[in-house]
């Protein structure tokens, strides 16, 4: 038997320009995803299609346990979390040998091939090795670890990352002039954030500025509104949408004294409130009780 976890992720800026190429920042956070596989002749065929291709890809049979911590379908990378957490247990205990690169290569292809062509090789990098992760182009960079407390916001409202990438490039078609401009605006905006993650107040401003561009662009979402002013209202330095929008989790960056306020606020827009920081583990191999 082996058991294995891994961590959610948002990202901190960039979401949607990274798809035209531009940088991008993201951080793995600290609700995970736990994952037992024991080995079996006979096992029952688990429900997940990301476990089932799991074990179609190495070729061996076992039953699985799942535990989560993560809200699923929200844009925290649950999917990716649990596909990673996966193939590392079924690494250990059939004796794989595969490294941690092969692993988040391997659950991108999965991811893939689930999801229809549509996946992004951040979600299974980030939640393999944790940390903050800056995304140049085909590029991976993992920056040194910084404590970036944030309180995440889920809408609980349901979206689909492929069909907002969708609405983006239409829109992008539509307006080229102003979209590009927008897309070089976040750009210029992630490059900004990358030399002020120790500095708390100017990073909530560089999260307000990219909210609004995301906004622009046409990702946003009443209930997101709502959270990130609510947020901002309850003291947060900073709040955006995180992910594809349209729905899903907003982040609220604030001084620790307004932290329990944040989440609060948020709550009381209906949403779920996740008090986090960075995890910079990655996938890690959990002790059997
Ligand atoms: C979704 O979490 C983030 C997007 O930028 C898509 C991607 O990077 O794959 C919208």
């Amino acid at each position: 038997m082996a058991t294995w976890s891994a961590p959610g992720k948002v990202f901190l800026f960039g979401e949607h320009a990274v798809v035209y190429g531009k940088p991008g920042l993201a951080m793995a956070i600290q609700p995970r995803v736990q994952v037992t596989v024991r080995k079996a002749r006979h096992p029952a065929r688990p429900r997940s299609s990301y476990i089932q291709e799991c074990f179609r890809e190495t070729g061996v049979r076992g039953t699985v346990y799942v535990r989560s911590q993560l809200p699923s379908a929200s844009g925290l990378g649950s999917s990716a979390a649990v596909t990673v957490a996966t193939l590392s247990a079924i690494n250990e205990e059939f004796e794989k040998g595969y490294t941690r690169e092969q692993v988040a290569d391997l659950a991108f292809s999965i991811e893939k091939k689930v999801q229809h062509g549509l996946a992004s090789p951040t979600d299974t990098y980030v939640t393999s090795f944790g940390g903050l992760v800056l995304i140049r182009g085909p590029e991976r960079l993992r920056l040194p670890p910084r404590n970036i407390p944030l309180v995440v916001g889920n809408s609980r409202v349901s979206h689909n990352t492929g069909k907002m990438v969708e609405r983006v490039a239409r829109e992008r078609e539509v307006r080229p002039a102003m979209v590009n401009a927008v897309l070089e605006a976040i750009e210029a905006v992630t490059e900004e954030a990358v030399g002020a993650l120790q500095n708390p107040p100017e990073l909530g401003r560089l999260m307000n500025i990219n909210h609004a561009l995301l906004e622009a662009i046409g990702v946003g979402h009443p209930a997101l509104s709502r959270l990130v002013l609510a947020s901002r209202a309850a003291g947060a330095y900073g709040a955006k949408i995180t992910g594809a929008g349209g729905g899903g989790c907003m982040i609220a960056l604030a001084p620790k004294r307004a932290r329990g306020r944040v989440a609060g606020a948020m709550e009381s827009c209906d949403a779920q409130a996740i008090v986090t920081t960075i995890d910079t583990q990655g996938a890690r191999r959990e002790a059997h009780a």
